[in-house]
């Protein structure tokens, strides 16, 4: 395992935005479904940072609630396309090209940061404590932060799938102590978290305000 920074998961080609895009629309739902009742746990948010954005489906949603969106990733494919759809759809967002672990902006310049689908890809707990320290550098009041619960069905399903295949582990699942314990060091405490079903669905999300 190495503590230096992975971009291996950075969404340049056109080919992976694309395929981001067209996710499974009852899946993309379930998802944006979960955004919805993570941020109903906060309150006055208007700058909202998703980080990252991807191909935007998240900072589209946001924007349709009235949010003032930026969305960051360093996927220049992903980027692109992010701005066309949320043209298409009608919405304000600003997209940017940043790192996520090396923000550009101001502390506390947004008052909530989302953080969804990218923490499970770090397997160093060093790396995943950069990221988390990076966000909520930039977030006066709330993190809405993803991650994959190492007790789920799915999770359980998955490793098996992989010891019994041989393939490598992709996704790396991180409890939910340990995941209070980092952001308490930075002064934010849990809210609540939304989980599809908690059993049986791996991916959580987990809200965080500002002490
Ligand atoms: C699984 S996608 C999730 C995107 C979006 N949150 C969503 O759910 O649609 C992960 C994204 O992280 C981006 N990414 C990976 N490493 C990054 C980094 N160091 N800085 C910014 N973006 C990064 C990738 O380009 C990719 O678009």
């Amino acid at each position: 395992m190495t503590d230096e920074i992975s971009y291996a998961r950075v969404k340049s080609d056109v080919e992976s935005a694309q395929s981001y895009s067209q996710r499974k629309q009852d899946k993309h739902e379930q998802e944006m479904a979960m955004l919805a009742k993570a941020f109903a746990k906060t309150k006055d948010v208007h700058k909202v940072l998703d980080a990252p954005c991807g191909v935007g489906r998240a900072s589209i949603w946001l924007a349709q609630q009235g949010k003032q969106v930026t969305g960051i990733d360093l996927g220049e494919a992903a980027l692109a396309l992010a701005a066309e759809l949320a043209q298409k759809a009608g919405v304000n967002a600003q997209f940017e090209s940043q790192d996520i672990f090396a923000l550009t902006y101001a502390d506390k310049a947004f008052d909530a940061t989302l953080c969804f689908r990218l923490l499970h890809h770090f397997e160093s707990e060093a790396l995943q404590a950069r990221l988390i320290a990076e966000i909520c550098r930039v977030s006066d009041r709330y993190v809405v932060m993803s991650r994959i619960s190492p007790s789920s069905f799915t999770s359980l399903r998955r490793r098996l799938r992989r010891v019994l295949s041989g393939k490598a582990i992709k996704q790396y699942p991180v409890s939910a102590a340990q995941l209070d314990a980092e952001f308490a060091k930075h002064g934010f405490t849990p809210l609540g978290k939304v989980a599809r079903s908690e059993l049986l669905h791996s991916l959580q999300l987990h809200v965080y305000m500002r002490k």
